[in-house]
């Protein structure tokens, strides 16, 4: 599949479904696949709005919902960091294998996995701090979070334009079986088909959104 169908089949699946009724068995896993990660992205994306919106308090003087915030660096720290972004490494050292000129983008993605780990893990100490009443910089946590916010949005705008069309031309379904059994699959806690209880507030937010 290259790049321009599987950008096509994407915007089919977003409106009407995973994948066309109609594609071969080795399609649909293909687009099964790359349909979900693309999803992902979207969660995210819908999760840094969110972020955005409470960060924007800060300019007007008001206080951000902090524990809201908590719940969606939590998710991020606990869903993107452990089980997307792995399982993205992975893609990415077949795809190195394979196309010698997407290395460069490849390193630079990889590389961001740490920082935005890290970068979300101190995020979560900060808030985590706020909430258990210790006096923390509004200013701090208000640049944390945007540098946050920006560092994702880009690394996700990467991804999307560059890395999964590559991903699409360049993996068959023994690479992604591969992957699949190298990497530990768990459900997902906020946006799989049963939403953990931690993530409730987070869960109605997302829906009143
Ligand atoms: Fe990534
Ligand atoms: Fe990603």
């Amino acid at each position: 599949m290259n790049s321009g169908a599987f950008l096509m089949q994407v915007k089919a699946s977003r409106a009407r479904g995973l994948f066309p009724a109609d594609a071969r068995p080795y399609d649909r896993f293909m687009a099964d696949t790359l349909t979900l990660w693309h999803v992902e992205h979207v969660n995210f994306g819908r999760l840094l709005d969110l972020l955005e919106r409470q960060l924007a308090s800060f300019e007007r003087g008001d206080s951000p919902d902090y524990e809201l915030m908590l719940e969606i660096m939590y998710y991020m720290t606990h869903y993107s960091d452990v089980l997307h972004h792995p399982k993205e490494d992975l893609v990415f050292a077949r795809i190195r294998e394979r196309d010698a000129n997407a290395c460069a983008t490849i390193d630079r993605l990889s590389g961001e996995h740490a920082t935005l780990k890290r970068a979300g893990q101190e995020l979560v100490q900060e808030l985590d701090g706020v909430l258990d009443g210790s006096i923390m910089s509004r200013k701090r946590i208000d640049a944390a979070g945007r540098a946050y916010l920006a560092m994702l949005r880009e690394h996700m705008r990467v991804e999307e334009t560059e890395i999964l069309p590559l991903a699409a031309r360049l993996l068959g379904p023994s690479d992604w079986a591969s992957i699949d059994a190298a990497i530990r699959q768990f459900h997902d806690p906020l946006f799989g088909t049963r939403t953990e209880r931690r993530y409730a507030g987070l869960a109605r937010h997302i829906r009143g959104a």
